[in-house]
């Protein structure tokens, strides 16, 4: 055998039981490095006879690379042996890190709820925009210009004349004016008013507006109606009462009031909605609008009512203050999560 091949041998023996990284780089040194074995082999050459050089030549090369390449595979070996016992020390039991998940806020879900139930009657979603013309907020719902809701002091104008919705009631008007009847919707959103910010004062609240237009509708199909969304909400043991009112829009006018032993504090009445049956002027109002005859007050009638979302969401989950809802403290929002 020649040196070299014994060398080669010697060489890759200790290389493959090399037990760790160290031992292997010594291993490496003393075969590869500078002054290596290996190393040392090339320099001999120079003294070789010329016709032995091609072959002994071709041997060492074979030797260089059969060396480097063992030490890179040992060296794979203690990489891959590396990244398995850190694995292995991960307990893929242990918890993970939490993420914060955020969740509904009381209005929205009170919301939610409401437009559920209303959603089983067969009503469906309109809409309108927060920012109003006065014809929409007051002309069309008979309430005239010296009414004191159109004051100043009671509703926020903008500078071309446009205003704040003071209620819902809006959307009736328009659900009207893009649609002949039957009709049956309601519509949830904001409405503002220049109100002073206090325990149950908001300018900015929330409403729920219905409107029901059809054949022979009647204060019964109301009654009816709310009784069964405010026991759906409060319960079946809530009492539902109706107190004549007066609204613009509708004749007759009835405030609804609850009162549900269920509820902390529900010994006594809680007003929670304004309602009527739609006003004979309000359709007119609609006609003049559409330019044809679609809400005949001879042949139609319906109902309407606001309800306050922001008192209901009080009352459901005995919230004492409505600048809650807008605070954004996060110790009365994880309440409702
Ligand atoms: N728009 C009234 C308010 O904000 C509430 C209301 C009363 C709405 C009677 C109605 C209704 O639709 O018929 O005070």
């Amino acid at each position: 055998m020649h040196p070299l091949e014994q060398l080669r041998n010697d060489a890759l023996r200790e290389i493959e039981t090399a037990p760790d990284e160290q031992t292997l780089e010594v291993a490496r040194v003393k075969y590869l490095g500078k002054n290596g074995t290996v190393s040392a082999w090339g320099e001999q050459m120079k003294t070789l006879a010329k016709a032995e050089k091609p072959v002994v030549g071709r041997l060492l090369n074979e030797v260089r690379d059969a060396v480097t390449a063992a030490i890179e595979t040992r060296n794979a070996q203690f990489r891959s042996e590396k990244e398995s016992s850190a694995l292995a020390r991960i307990d893929i039991s242990l918890p993970g890190t939490p993420h914060e998940i955020g969740a509904l806020h009381p209005l929205t879900q009170m919301w939610e709820r409401s437009i559920e139930i209303f959603r089983r009657m067969g009503f469906s979603l309109a809409d309108g925009p927060d920012i109003e013309e006065e014809w929409h907020c007051f002309d069309a719902l008979n309430t005239p210009p010296e009414h004191p809701a159109r004051n100043e002091q009671d509703t926020f104008y903008l500078p071309d004349g446009r205003l704040l919705r003071t209620h819902t009631s809006t959307v009736q008007i328009r659900t009207m004016q893009a649609a002949p009847p039957p009709i049956r919707v309601i519509a949830p959103g904001a409405a503002y008013r220049r109100d002073e910010l206090d325990a149950t004062h908001s300018p900015q609240f929330h409403q729920i507006e219905g409107l029901y237009v059809d054949e022979n509708v009647s204060v019964a199909d109301l009654k009816g109606a709310l009784e069964f969304f405010m026991r759906e909400l409060f319960g079946s043991g809530t009492d539902v009462q109706f107190r004549p009112h007066f609204f613009p829009f509708t004749e007759p006018s009835l405030e609804v009031y609850v009162k549900s032993k269920a509820l902390k504090g529900g010994e006594r009445w809680i007003e929670v909605a304004g309602s009527g049956v739609v006003h004979p002027a309000v359709f007119e109002q609609v006609n003049k609008a559409r330019g044809d005859k679609a809400y005949d007050s001879e042949k139609w009638s319906g109902y309407a009512f606001g309800l306050g979302m922001d008192r209901l969401a009080m009352i459901l989950f005995d919230i004492p203050d409505i600048r809650l809802f807008s605070q954004n403290d996060l110790r009365f929002l994880r309440q409702f999560a």
